[in-house]
């Protein structure tokens, strides 16, 4: 078999078949042969500022041709990370932040769960190290992400996961009590998305963050965030946290800091946190990245930030939540599909147990648009801010005509 050299990520490895992007423009991609396509799901949960941003390709170029890069371990820093940090605390959702730079989510969840162990051990109990997660939650692919995330087939084959981390039903703040009851002495943090993204996108039950805090408060465990979808403007603010009231300890973010132009994550380091980290000067925090402040990654997300303002594309998110949720709304009103759930600039599609994602995908592919099959037996739909409003109703269309090719073919 005469297999591209490219071994893709979650993909068959036997996989033979590639749409080759080209270029891309607003919320529009192009392939090769010259195809429009509608990106409903701004990539990968990412381009919030959509594609073709001058001003950030410019920035980093201009960064490139300054300083291509310098590490910041130990001694070193450089203009564009005392920058985007100093911006990014300022941004956070808790008072007196300090920003932790990694180069994806993932990493930036591993730093995240890091922190909540050295918390306690820094404290003298090494022992409080468990940390809780939900099921349906995604938290990325290293070994700390893949063993928080609740999602099982990535969670197969891998051997032995990391120790020490719990998983609760998504939905039961009881069933967290219940841990921090019998256990609250060893959990250390619990972990979670806002929204839950890639496990479905599954908006929080009513209360259920809040409850989460007030749990968290109670035993002392750390509360943490997972922001790498939520981040930037997807839920209408610049944090889940800020649009449901809720101040977390630790927030990681990806994703929509560039919208994807420089690969970038981070995390934000609240005052609890950082009390411990600061409290004894001869201590070391051996932890980071070989790109951990890379400075054209830095002047992307700067740049980006200042699209976000300019653009007012977190006003932009409950619009686009207006048009898109009803929208898909009516396909299932129509009986073509089985739910919807999202908020804002985050929706998904569920689908009727005979229909798949993936067939259902390949058709709206056919019809220019791109949305994302995801778990749950769903289409997921999270595009550019900056999406028309023409393009949202291309997307709905799209999505309807392919569920009733679809279902005709298959005679439902
Ligand atoms: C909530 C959440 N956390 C972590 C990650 C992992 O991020 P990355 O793929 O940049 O490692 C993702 C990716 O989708 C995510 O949605």
């Amino acid at each position: 078999m005469d297999l591209p050299p490219f071994l893709h990520p979650f993909a068959r490895p036997n996989a033979e078949r590639f749409i080759e992007i080209v270029r891309g423009e607003g919320a529009l991609v192009w392939d090769d042969e010259g195809h429009e396509y509608v990106d409903a799901l701004a990539s990968l949960w990412y381009c919030v500022a959509g594609h073709g941003r001058s001003e950030i390709a410019d920035a980093v170029g201009e960064q490139l041709r300054t300083l291509d890069a310098f590490h910041t371990f130990e001694l070193f820093t450089n203009p564009a990370a005392e920058r985007l940090t100093s911006e990014l605390a300022d941004l956070a959702p808790m008072d007196d932040a300090r920003v932790f730079l990694t180069n994806s989510g993932s990493e930036a969840v591993d730093t995240a769960m890091k922190l909540t162990r050295l918390f306690w051990a820094w404290q003298g109990l090494p022992e409080r190290s468990v940390i809780v997660s939900r099921d349906r939650a995604y938290h990325g692919v290293t070994y700390g992400g893949t063993s928080a995330q609740g999602l099982a087939p990535n969670k197969e084959h891998w051997g032995e996961l990391l120790g020490g981390v719990v998983q609760v039903h998504a939905d039961s703040l009881e069933e967290v009590e219940r841990q921090l009851a019998e256990h609250g002495d060893r959990i250390a943090a619990v972990i979670t998305e806002p929204v839950q993204g890639a496990g479905g996108v599954f908006p929080p039950v009513d209360g259920y963050l809040q409850g989460l805090r007030e749990l968290c408060d109670r035993t002392g465990a750390l509360l943490v965030f997972d922001e790498v979808i939520t981040g930037f403007g997807r839920l209408g603010t610049w944090w889940g946290a800020q649009r449901y009231g809720v101040t977390p300890d630790l927030v990681t973010f990806a994703k929509g800091v560039t919208s994807g132009y420089q690969p970038l994550g981070g995390v934000l380091v609240g005052p609890r946190v950082r009390e411990v980290l600061e409290a004894d000067d001869q201590r070391w925090f051996r932890h980071g990245f070989t790109y951990s402040g890379h400075p054209a990654a830095c002047a992307a997300a700067s740049a980006n930030l200042a699209v976000l303002r300019g653009d007012g594309l977190l006003e932009r998110a409950p619009e686009v939540g207006a048009r898109l949720g009803p929208g898909l709304q009516a396909i299932v009103d129509d009986g073509l599909a089985a739910g919807v759930r999202g908020t804002d600039g985050i929706w998904a599609l569920a689908l009727h147990p005979e229909d798949s994602a993936l067939v259902v995908r390949d058709e709206m592919l056919a019809l220019g648009v791109i949305p994302r099959p995801i778990a749950t037996h769903s289409l997921a739909f999270c595009p550019p801010l900056v999406i028309t409003d023409e393009q949202l109703d291309r997307t709905v269309d799209a999505t309807r005509n392919a569920l009733a090719s679809v279902r005709d073919r298959a005679g439902a």
